[in-house]
């Protein structure tokens, strides 16, 4: 896959699985935009000495003004991956009105908002058009699954439902709209939490950051509105 010349935005480029994104699209040629939510997490950045990546500190992407100038500066925009997001386990009477908002705003809206600066930048002026992937979760295909994290399970089946809905809003003007839904990954926070887990079920982040980079890459040309599994053996 080929990303030389492009510019990529990767919200949550600095977590877990957004690194080992912007790892691949770095290697792919790749310019890569990344919002920081505050000093500290762009000066942690382990990439961020590599003259592709470009950090911006924005602040959370729930903010509409935040996407918006983080948006225009960047031209021609050729993909925008949208990483952020978090999780919160509780049941929901357990489950406080400010962790709900907090999980909506951190899983939808951040990724609503920057859907649609990245929507206006690749149609208004030099835009012809693009690639936009997002992260949703197994628990938005499986709902089932959700019980004991209810308010995640809805914010990231929103995440899915905007994906396939954007995707035929937006086909006509050459835009791709697609998202991933991991299971667990392997992760450092997941190890630490789950310490007796048989890891070798887990995806890796790089194997479905691969996914995300063939969502977002020019070689797709037909893929729109779909929610990929990436459960690796679990
Ligand atoms: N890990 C899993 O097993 C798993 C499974 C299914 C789906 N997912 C989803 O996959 C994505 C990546 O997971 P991960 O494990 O790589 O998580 P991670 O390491 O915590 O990375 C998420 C990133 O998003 C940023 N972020 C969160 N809310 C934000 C906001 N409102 N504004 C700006 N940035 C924000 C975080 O910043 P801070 O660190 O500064 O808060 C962090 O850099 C998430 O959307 C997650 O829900 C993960």
């Amino acid at each position: 896959m080929d990303f030389h010349d492009r510019h990529v935005v990767i919200s949550g480029g600095a977590g877990a699985l957004g690194t080992a994104v912007v790892e691949a699209l770095l290697a792919a040629g790749a310019t890569c935009h990344i919002p920081c939510l505050d000093e500290a997490e762009a000066e942690r950045f382990r990439l961020r000495g590599h003259e592709r990546v470009k950090l911006a500190v924005t602040g959370s992407l729930a903010d509409e003004t935040a996407v918006e100038q983080l948006y225009q500066a960047i031209t021609p925009l050729w993909a925008s991956i949208h990483i952020a997001g978090g999780f919160a386990a509780a049941a929901l009477r357990e489950t406080s009105l400010a962790t709900l908002r907090q999980q909506l705003d951190m899983n939808v809206v951040s990724c609503a908002l920057c859907c649609r600066a990245a929507v206006n930048a690749m149609t208004g002026g030099a835009g012809k058009g693009g690639r936009i992937v997002n992260v949703a979760a197994r628990a938005a295909l499986e709902w089932r699954s959700g019980a004991g994290m209810v308010a995640y399970t809805a914010s990231k089946t929103a995440v899915a439902a905007l994906t396939v809905a954007l995707a035929e809003e937006v086909a006509k003007d050459g835009i791709l709209v697609n998202a991933v839904a991991p299971s667990i990954m392997d992760t450092p926070a997941n190890r630490h939490a789950m310490p007796k887990a048989d890891y070798a079920l887990w995806p890796k982040v790089e194997e479905v950051a691969a996914t995300i980079l063939f969502l977002a890459s020019p070689e797709n040309r037909v893929t729109r509105g779909a929610v990929v599994p990436v459960y690796g053996k679990s």
